[in-house]
């Protein structure tokens, strides 16, 4: 287990690409791995988890390239997965074990999918449930992985996600792609379009009516070149550090900004930042733009608790954990409302934050469903456990920015699964 410390920074300024979307990056390798033909992809994610969704896809007969210049080329099966060698092995990506779930449970074989401890904890009921109903043989343990799949012929469904989940509503719309008839979705809470626009991109018919998606069955999908989109959950670890400091200044560049995830950037303004777009373009259905990030005075700043509640809470899922952490030094708190999903991420994050603050001397409240965390503190250096969660290390090494004490982040490698370098840039170049 590694070890960083983290020294407290005086300001943030300079310009960061953060590197490519996960989110995205998990769809375009599994939907390139499916598709006819070869696909280049530039600025793939360099973290673990969309890697494991590239390793799933040789091992079920994609080619997989990793060319000198970084990019990486997919030549897909062309419709056709074959019987992979060994258990498909996810590692600690629910995103690969949930929408691999849906691409390949059609295809005429017995496939296990496998993860490491905390995926394994993970709970996966919620694809077998519409993948069954659509007729897949699903066998789960408990309720969780291995899971293994008797791939068969499929049939369209009308689902109503139950719970707000962009895996799982990839998982039906991947399964839909290949089914014999339209399947159609409606979703109460509109979570991340990546999949929907990735579709579309590969040269899929998708179509939208209000909340309900339809998908015919059927189709085939053809390879593309894509550039992917920087990671706007990585560079929300920085849009919060920007609002630590007064005089920070940050420019990123090639940022993904899908609509529907743009609400990190809402918060952070409401928080005291100050945003300006400085150019937007549409690549693949994807917006790609240049921000630019520093903090507003005082004054700007939410006059009460800022609350997260509701499609709010949907729409941040993945930075709750860096918001609550920088909560003690906002001016008047933060409160997360009907945050459950928090309790089975790659850790029970809600859990994890409230261990840490408290070790760094934080007041606050815990509840079933989030966290009541009051502004204006001061913390103080601690020993911070990630509890092997990427954003508990990463959400903890930027609380540590303004903790004097120089707190240490253990299990810090975690980060690797998403963007290391938001550790270890800190780690090694804050100023004293
Ligand atoms: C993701 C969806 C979210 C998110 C995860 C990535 C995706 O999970 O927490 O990090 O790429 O679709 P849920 O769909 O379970 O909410």
């Amino acid at each position: 287990m590694s070890t960083q410390i983290i020294r407290p920074a005086r300001i943030l300024q300079g310009s960061l690409t953060v590197p490519g979307d996960k989110s995205i990056s998990h769809r375009y390798a599994l939907l390139a791995g499916l598709a006819e033909g070869t696909s280049r992809l530039a600025n793939f994610s360099t973290g673990a988890d969309p890697h494991s969704s590239l390793a799933c896809m040789e091992a079920l007969g994609a080619k997989v390239l990793h060319k000198p210049d970084k990019t990486i080329e997919i030549t897909g099966v062309a419709g056709a997965f074959r019987l992979p060698a060994a258990p498909l092995d996810c590692g600690n990506s629910g995103s690969t074990m949930r929408m691999l779930s849906g691409l390949i449970a059609s295809h005429p074989h017995t496939f296990t999918l496998i993860g490491d401890p905390s995926l394994t904890l993970r709970p996966m009921e919620r694809i077998r449930n519409p993948l069954s109903e659509m007729g897949a043989k699903f066998d789960l343990t408990d309720g969780h992985a291995p899971i293994v799949i008797h791939g068969t012929p499929l049939r369209a469904i009308d689902f109503t996600a139950p719970i707000p989940s962009a895996q799982v509503k990839t998982a039906v719309l991947f399964a839909g792609l290949q089914a014999e008839g339209t399947t159609s979705l409606s979703e109460s809470i509109r979570t991340r379009d990546h999949s929907e626009r990735a579709l579309k991109a590969f040269g899929a018919t998708l179509t939208r009516s209000g909340e309900r998606l339809s998908i015919p069955g059927g189709q085939r999908l053809r390879a593309i070149d894509a550039t992917i989109p920087g990671d706007i959950s990585s560079a929300a670890f920085f849009l919060c550090a920007a609002l630590l400091f007064p005089d920070s200044n940050l420019v990123l560049d090639s940022l993904g900004m899908n609509p529907t995830r743009a609400a990190r950037l809402d918060v952070i303004a409401a928080l005291g930042g100050r945003i300006k777009v400085l150019a937007v373009e549409e690549r693949h259905g994807e917006l790609i733009g240049t921000l630019q990030v520093n903090r507003a005075s005082a004054a700007a700043t939410a006059a009460a608790p800022y609350i997260i509640n509701g499609t709010l809470t949907a729409q941040l899922i993945d930075e709750l954990p860096v918001l609550a952490a920088i909560a003690p030094y906002t001016a008047n708190g933060i409160i997360i409302r009907n945050a459950q999903e928090l309790r089975v991420k790659e850790s029970d994050r809600i859990a994890l934050v409230a261990k840490n603050l408290r070790a760094m001397g934080a007041d606050f409240t815990e509840n079933p469903d989030g966290l009541e965390i009051p502004g204006n503190q001061q913390l103080h250096g601690a020993a911070i456990d990630s509890g092997s969660d990427h954003r508990i290390a990463m959400a903890f090494a930027i609380a540590a920015l303004r903790a004097p004490g120089d707190p240490e982040i253990h299990g810090a490698e975690a980060a690797a699964n998403s963007v290391p370098a938001v550790v270890t840039s800190l780690a090694t170049r804050a100023p004293r």
